[in-house]
């Protein structure tokens, strides 16, 4: 039986707002991804993951959703989505769309209709509106706390209009992401609505929207811990048992198509066990590995969550998914650039340490090269191949994100990482828009990380990282396994199959074995020695 694609694809993450537009508005849309998709043809990826790009206001970039069945028209329109499709398979390209479940946008039918509903009513029923706590009801209903700062209710004001505010709604995100009530069957059947209308319109996939987060524990009971996105913690409003149903049932859907079309759960769970629970043989398929995103700039870290974590997929016969890069995230050219490489990856700001880019596109670059080797799945995410670093100085006035709203003004948030993409160096707004209009700014470096400066050029990030795309399939490395090899404490050392990797992380250089073939680095190697912070890959047979 053949492979199921899903087992060993390379897929780019298109982070559409950010990357081509083609009508000069200075938002990224469909017509402009379906132009740059040989570009990716080129690069060598297998499937493309597209961030929301559903009829939205826009409150969290696309992740609020007033209509699933939608194209929002800053994008496009569903002709321009059935496009793209399309063009994306003649390519031999799969495409994975986002589906984000948790929450609608407050602009969603459903809770327009439930604002101007009873307390009690069917309407409300679909989303978790609750009385206060209080003699007037003017306290909310717990203390939990929303990802993106504040409280995670909002007191809305009666149905009848004489201002009398008597239910609270729960969202976990922003104000206007109002969380679903998941325990409600009609919730649950338009939602199998939803998967069919997508998968019929010939999607391959969905990444699934905070995975973990579908089902609140009974009673809603008091939770004080603080939280960020990633965090893998356990608490009533996070991985709970009663949230598998939900996957069983998507998975049965799945099934009923043909092409092997999957699941990728985005889940910030407590530990690898507890993730692999959503990748048994009846739920998802796959489920980015953020802990190996997380990781410090430590071989022994490294080597402790590659093993922990495909030792528990393993357990369930899922692949392991690695990632190094996302919309959420500092990027990881600036993330491995900071005094105290890979520590955090919250946004940063003028005011905050300023990465060594230099540095850390040198890490970056080995970290790229092995996940590259490491057997399974793997996510790029827009300008990664390119080593682009994070936008670190970005005037405050022209922030969007939540975060830094509802943070007063404390957590700079992501829109650091989502700048447009880089194109053409000598083009206005680096070839993004047709007219040079951007949505938010591109940094002066990024001019001479543009496509049209790395393509074909000798040890440009992403000719390493075309190479790379092309060895891991000729070798079929994402189908190998993997054998640990004891090389120093430093090194992280692997072989899998033919190839063996080697990764030196902040160690001092290291002699490569006698007699094996270089067939990749990360920085030119010379005098037959493994620089500090550069990998390698061999041909050991
Ligand atoms: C995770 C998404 O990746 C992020 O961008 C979004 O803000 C939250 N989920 C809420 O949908």
């Amino acid at each position: 039986m053949a492979v199921e694609w899903w087992r060993d694809a390379v897929i780019y993450q298109i982070y559409p707002r950010s990357f081509a537009d083609s009508t000069g508005d200075g938002y990224g849309d469909l017509p402009g991804i379906v132009e740059r998709l040989p570009y990716l043809r080129q690069l060598g990826v297998d499937a493309v993951w597209l961030s929301p790009f559903y009829l939205s206001p826009m409150a969290d970039a696309g992740y609020d959703v007033a209509d699933y069945l939608t194209v929002d028209p800053l994008f496009g329109d569903l002709a321009d989505a059935q496009r793209l499709i399309e063009r994306a398979h003649e390519l031999d390209l799969r495409v994975i769309v986002d589906l984000v479940p948790n929450h609608t946008s407050d602009e969603h039918k459903w809770f327009r209709q439930a604002l101007v509903s009873e307390p009690g009513s069917v309407e409300r029923a679909r989303y978790h509106f609750v009385d206060g706590r209080g003699e007037g009801g003017e306290l909310p209903p717990n203390n939990w706390k929303s990802i993106f700062g504040g409280p995670a209710w909002t007191r809305i004001d009666d149905a009848d209009g004489t201002g009398d505010r008597t239910q609270w709604y729960l969202h976990l995100f922003d104000v206007k992401q109002p969380d679903l009530n998941w325990d409600n069957e009609e919730v649950r059947q338009h939602f199998d609505d939803v998967l069919r209308f997508w998968l019929d319109l010939g999607v391959d996939g969905f990444r699934v929207d905070v995975a973990h987060s579908l089902v609140k524990a009974d009673g809603l009971p008091d939770w004080d811990e603080e939280q960020a996105m990633l965090d893998g913690l356990v608490g009533p409003m996070w991985d709970q048992d009663g949230v598998h149903d939900v996957y069983r049932r998507w998975r049965k859907i799945l099934d009923e198509y043909d092409g092997d079309r999957s699941l990728v759960a985005e889940a910030w769970v407590a530990d690898p066990e507890r993730l692999a629970l959503y990748l048994r043989p009846d739920e998802m398929h796959t489920a980015f590995n953020f802990e190996f995103l997380d990781c410090r700039w430590d071989a022994a870290e490294y080597r402790e969550i590659i093993a922990s974590t495909m030792a528990a997929d393993e357990a369930v016969g899922a692949p392991t998914t690695w990632v190094l890069n996302n919309h959420d995230v500092l990027r990881s050219v600036s993330r491995f650039g900071l005094t105290d490489p890979g520590s955090s990856h919250e946004g940063l700001g003028s005011e905050d340490e300023q990465p060594d880019n230099e540095a850390g596109l040198r890490r970056a670059r080995a970290a790229a090269l092995m996940m590259l080797g490491l057997p399974g799945s793997a996510y790029v995410y827009q300008g990664e191949e390119l080593g682009l670093p994070e936008h670190t100085t970005l005037p405050d006035e022209l922030r969007q994100d939540p975060t830094w709203f509802r943070s007063g003004f404390t957590r700079v948030g992501r829109d650091g990482c989502r700048i447009p993409m880089a194109w053409e160096a000598a083009e206005p707004a680096l070839g993004f828009s047709p007219n040079g209009a951007r949505w938010l700014p591109q940094p002066d470096a990024y001019a001479e990380l543009a496509v049209d400066q790395q393509v074909g050029e000798d040890g440009s990030t992403w000719e390493l990282y075309r190479s790379a795309l092309a060895l891991r399939k000729e070798l079929a490395l994402g189908r190998g396994t993997l054998e640990w090899v004891d090389v120093a404490d430093d090194v992280v050392a692997f072989d899998n199959g033919p190839v063996r990797v080697l990764t030196n992380v902040l160690g001092s250089p290291v002699a490569l074995p006698e007699g094996c073939e270089v067939l990749l680095s990360s920085t030119p190697i010379d005098d037959g020695m493994l620089p500090t912070d550069a990998s390698v890959w061999l041909r050991t047979s």
